[in-house]
């Protein structure tokens, strides 16, 4: 079975029809750029771009990088525009797609399930933790490979600031960080995701993720596990289709 998927990124918007049983793209994506302000009818406008370059007429799964719940309703917006607070992204992007039925899900969550399905988590128990690095930090959290939906880790506290201005690839860019000084964070904010959860695995995902070999061999201390994602540019696509199919 087919759903497409739809990664809706700060800079790029992402989708392909994806192959469930494989857990792939079942073509090559297409990407367009993401609208700035990334308004929703902006977005909107760049999904139908994206779905309309496949002629696809069935289901169609989203990623958000916020809050979402019942798989339609948006309800915080940290690093995009706040006019997405209670938007109903069903609605708005089902009525740009001439009525194709749309589920949207949190953009970790999304990452989280292929992940756990076809990539670093695959066959694990226990608690899994996936977090991503990028312009916040996302979380996915599953106990035996069911996913606790939502849980927005990146907004933790650490050293009196929320965790994803401290140590998201953004903090490291945003306050010239190395690679050692980052690391240091990521290694606080893992210790206390981990007192908090006590997870089997965490695996780390994000862009940053491309580059595990220069700063998880510098995170000590932490009993976890630590593995990088494995799906890297296209675990947003799959798990939305992915999630969506769950959701329906
Ligand atoms: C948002 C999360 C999102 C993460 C990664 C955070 O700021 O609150 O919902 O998963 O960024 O995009």
């Amino acid at each position: 079975m087919q759903i497409f998927g739809v990664d809706i990124g700060g800079s790029g918007i992402k989708g392909a029809p994806v192959d469930l049983d494989k857990g792939d793209l079942a073509q090559e994506r297409c990407k367009v750029l993401t609208p700035q302000p990334a308004t929703p009818d902006g977005v909107a406008e760049g999904v139908r771009q994206v779905v309309e370059h496949f002629g696809w007429k069935g289901p169609v799964g989203l990623t958000f990088p916020g809050v979402v719940t019942g798989g339609a309703t948006i309800r915080t917006a940290a690093n995009v525009d706040k006019s997405w607070v209670d938007t109903d992204a069903r609605v708005l992007f089902g009525e740009r797609l001439g009525g194709l039925p749309v589920t949207a899900v949190n953009d970790a969550d999304a990452a989280g399930v292929a992940e756990m399905h076809f990539g670093a988590g695959r066959d694990r128990r226990g608690t899994v933790v996936l977090l991503t690095f990028g312009t916040g930090i996302g979380s996915a959290v599953f106990t035996d490979g069911r996913l606790v939906a939502n849980t927005e880790l990146g907004h933790l506290e650490l050293d009196g600031h929320e965790a994803e201005k401290r140590a998201s690839s953004k903090a490291k860019d945003d306050h010239e960080l190395t690679w050692e000084q980052w690391a240091r964070r990521v290694q606080k904010y893992l210790a206390h995701v981990e007192m908090l959860f006590s997870p089997e695995l965490f695996i780390i995902g994000g862009g940053v993720s491309r580059k595990a070999h220069k700063f998880l061999p510098l995170i000590e201390g932490v009993r976890a596990e630590i593995v990088p994602a494995q799906l890297q540019n296209n675990a947003g696509i799959v798990g939305a289709a992915m999630r969506a199919a769950e959701l329906r």
